[in-house]
């Protein structure tokens, strides 16, 4: 039987629960890949009654003893924190580093980076985990790869020899290729199409390639993507700056932020709240490549009576400025309690569908994304 790899991809700005729907569906794939970020992506996951925030390890579901994990070449790696994280999921179990690959082409994050992130970049609202500056040191063409460490004494040598005592393998991609064509692979965007270096709200941005060229920029030419899942919630949220066309100043605002525990799982920062965007979503399928859609956190909107859509903005969004101008045009639809009957959002369902072309595969509720997880045919 021929191998099946799929994409999770913020189909909106972050925090779409992509994290929780990797987790889902990691057991049925032998790796599951990070392509991008770094420390500040957030992804919390729930697993035996225990929550776990993983900044870079990607969300495996560890109960599944065979699933691997594999960091590539696009995550800016903070080697310290990695330590931390790792040594988390030891205690969880033992062999889990042994599971754990990571490529040694992956560029490092230093003390000095996060520096200057808290010195130049606050105007943006960044996560502060240094992604920008480390991002400007590898195109300066003097960023540290994990490889110039291991090979030589080096001050983050220390965390390298302790995630190698840990048990974690430094492999990359060309050395794994063999097994990875063997494998069903599941690749875990950070991040999202809008906050994409290329395509997003630019310089409201985050520095990776959230889209599905951030995987094959990592050197995964050899694969086939059967789907790339774009998701979003049936609201949408920002944190940080940059423009937000469907933001809500109200109340309902609130409400939804505290339903939905909206607030950064990095940085705690409330996010900003706002009705689901179609032309933003339009946007983020074309420029991201995604092929289908998964949308979350729907018990979030249970009770409200009245739920809105934007479905147009008065000029269609035709590169990342348009987002800076964009006045969207609503529908309203009739609530919801989509806990106690699935069948009533329905209708909201078949409008994304009507006006994006896809097929929306999987509603999920629960606040972390996936109290259950329905499957659409
Ligand atoms: P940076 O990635 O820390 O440079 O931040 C750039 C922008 O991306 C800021 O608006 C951040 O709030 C946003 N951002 C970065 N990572 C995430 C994330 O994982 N979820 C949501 N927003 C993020």
């Amino acid at each position: 039987m021929s191998n099946y790899n799929v994409a999770i991809l913020g189909a909106a700005f972050g925090d779409e629960a992509k994290a929780a729907i990797t987790h889902y569906f990691s057991p049925q794939y032998e790796y599951i890949i990070r392509f991008g970020g770094g420390k500040n992506a957030g992804h919390s996951v729930y697993r035996n009654g225990k929550k776990y925030v993983n900044n870079l390890v990607p969300s495996v579901n560890w109960n599944e003893k065979s699933t691997k994990a594999f960091i590539a070449s696009g995550v800016f790696v903070d080697l310290e924190h990695l330590c931390k994280e790792i040594k988390i999921l030891q205690e969880e179990d033992r062999e889990i580093p042994n599971k754990i690959y990571v490529d040694p082409d992956c560029f490092i994050v230093t003390p000095e980076h996060i520096q200057e992130d808290i010195a130049t970049n606050s105007h943006l609202g960044t996560t502060n985990r240094g992604i920008g500056p480390a991002n400007l040191s590898k195109m300066g063409r003097k960023g540290i790869r994990i490889r110039n460490i291991l090979n030589s004494e080096n001050q983050f040598k220390v965390f390298v020899d302790e995630l190698k005592n840990m048990g974690v393998n430094f492999k990359g991609i060309l050395e794994l290729r063999n097994e990875f064509m063997k494998s069903n692979l599941l690749f875990e965007g950070s991040q999202s199409v809008l906050l994409d270096l290329n395509a997003g709200t630019y310089p409201f941005v985050s520095c990776g390639d959230a889209t599905v060229s951030g995987i094959y920029s990592c050197g995964f030419h050899f694969v086939k993507l059967d789907q790339a899942y774009g998701i979003v919630k049936a609201y949408s949220t920002r944190v940080g700056a940059g423009p937000f066309p469907t933001e809500m100043f109200n109340d309902d605002a609130d409400t939804l932020r505290q339903r939905g525990k909206e607030f950064g799982a990095t940085t705690g920062r409330p996010r900003r709240i706002g009705w689901l965007d179609l032309p933003a979503l339009n946007y983020a399928i074309k420029r991201g490549g995604i092929t289908n859609l998964i949308i979350s956190k729907f018990d979030v909107l249970d009770g409200m009576e009245q739920i809105k859509i934007c479905t147009d903005y008065q000029k269609e969004p035709t590169c990342s400025d348009d987002f800076f101008s964009a006045v969207p045009q609503y529908i309203t639809m009739s609530g919801w309690q989509y806990s106690q009957n699935i069948e009533q959002i329905q209708p909201f369902v078949d409008k994304v569908e009507k006006l994006t072309g896809l097929h929306v595969e999987y509603t999920t509720h629960g606040v972390q994304g996936y109290g259950c997880i329905k499957h659409r045919k």
